[in-house]
């Protein structure tokens, strides 16, 4: 009912009900992340959760905000307001907030002239548009960068977005599933698939200066390149690019050929068991099929959901003695070993 009347004193910088150990969260707060593709900020404030936080994003003539989606005066939602003249309105009193989270207007006030208090101010995030992505990050000073990304950077191929959509699973579950070869001819049955008698060869993982990468060859099942022979499989290589803790680029090269494409995926953590999905894809056309490469995404992505979502435990074992591996796992080992080693995830004491 009440909050002690020295509570600001002793509040956790934790979200209340926070779904992650505190020590993980820590950690990954450190870290860039998705949380819009820029095309979705028009002219209202969209809501956004990253990290069991509340965010609201917004557009000013000066580009995207982003905040804790809270408003000062008496924590109302401010992704339920308004933007007007590139202010964020609240919806309880109208206060008026800029683009860098100051209070510029309160409409109640018999004297409109009188200062604001800089306590009226917005908990404003970092902000970077990059990709077609609205990437934030919950501290003034991330520990990682964004990921370097060829083809997707190159403003000269158009981008193709894949509508964003969220699974009930750990981003980690995503980002492992996402990088795991061995389950195409199984999962992608409809898609491209290949044969259930194909080999995974040995493949090393290497680390990058902010992830891990690996080159796969793979026979491909399903013909869907523009230089492909009707009715052949086509050898592919796979080059796997993964920047920590959960962005990874697949460049797709098919052998002999000019083509090359490019598909990345980046995901949200919105909580620690829901995760929303941002995939963005380019080609060497320049001018990739839009309306093919969106169908196909989302019909990939659907022969994988329900199977990541299902996976048990919910959490990723990091315990390297946690689960079995086969020798295909190369990669999803290296991970899990990475996200311990390097940033210290999963560790059973809270800090
Ligand atoms: S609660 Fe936002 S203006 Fe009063
Ligand atoms: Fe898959």
């Amino acid at each position: 009912m009440f909050l002690p009347v020295d509570n600001a004193q002793h509040e956790s910088d934790l979200p209340k009900n926070c779904t992650f150990a505190p020590n993980d969260w820590h950690i990954l707060a450190g870290f860039w992340h998705p949380v819009a593709f820029v095309h979705d900020i028009k002219d209202v404030p969209v809501p956004a959760r990253l990290l069991d936080v509340d965010l609201v994003i917004w557009r000013t003539q000066d580009g995207i905000s982003v905040a804790r989606d809270l408003c000062p005066h008496r924590g109302t939602r401010l992704s339920a307001g308004r933007i007007d003249d590139g202010q964020l309105i609240c919806p309880m009193h109208g206060l008026h907030f800029d683009g860098a989270g100051h209070c510029t207007k309160i409409p109640s006030n018999p004297d409109q002239d009188a200062r604001v208090s800089p306590r009226l101010r917005l908990q404003s995030l970092l902000v970077q548009e990059r990709y077609g992505i609205v990437w934030t990050c919950l501290v003034q000073t991330p520990t990682w960068p964004l990921p370097d990304w060829p083809g997707i950077g190159d403003d000269t191929l158009k981008k193709v977005f894949v509508p964003s959509g969220t699974w009930a699973a750990a981003a980690s579950r995503h980002v492992e599933n996402f990088n795991d070869v061995a389950h195409f001819p199984w999962v992608h049955v409809n898609t491209f698939g290949g044969d259930e008698n194909d080999r995974v060869p040995p493949y090393d993982v290497h680390a990058t200066d902010h992830g891990l990468t690996f080159d796969l060859g793979y026979e491909e099942g399903f013909n869907r390149f523009p230089d492909d022979v009707p009715g052949d499989t086509r050898h592919v290589v796979y080059s796997y690019e993964l920047t920590f803790p959960f962005s990874t680029i697949i460049i797709i090269r098919p052998n002999d050929s000019w083509y090359v494409q490019y598909f990345a995926d980046t995901v949200c953590p919105v909580s620690a068991h829901e995760t929303r999905i941002f995939q963005v894809a380019t080609d060497t056309t320049g001018a990739p099929d839009e309306d093919f490469l969106i169908k196909e995404s989302l019909m990939i992505n659907d022969e994988d959901k329900h199977l990541v979502e299902n996976q048990h435990p919910e959490d990723l074992p990091l315990g390297i003695m946690d689960e079995v591996h086969i020798p295909a796992d190369r990669m999803s080992v290296a991970y899990r070993r990475a996200l311990v080693e390097k940033f210290g995830l999963g560790a059973r004491l809270s800090s």
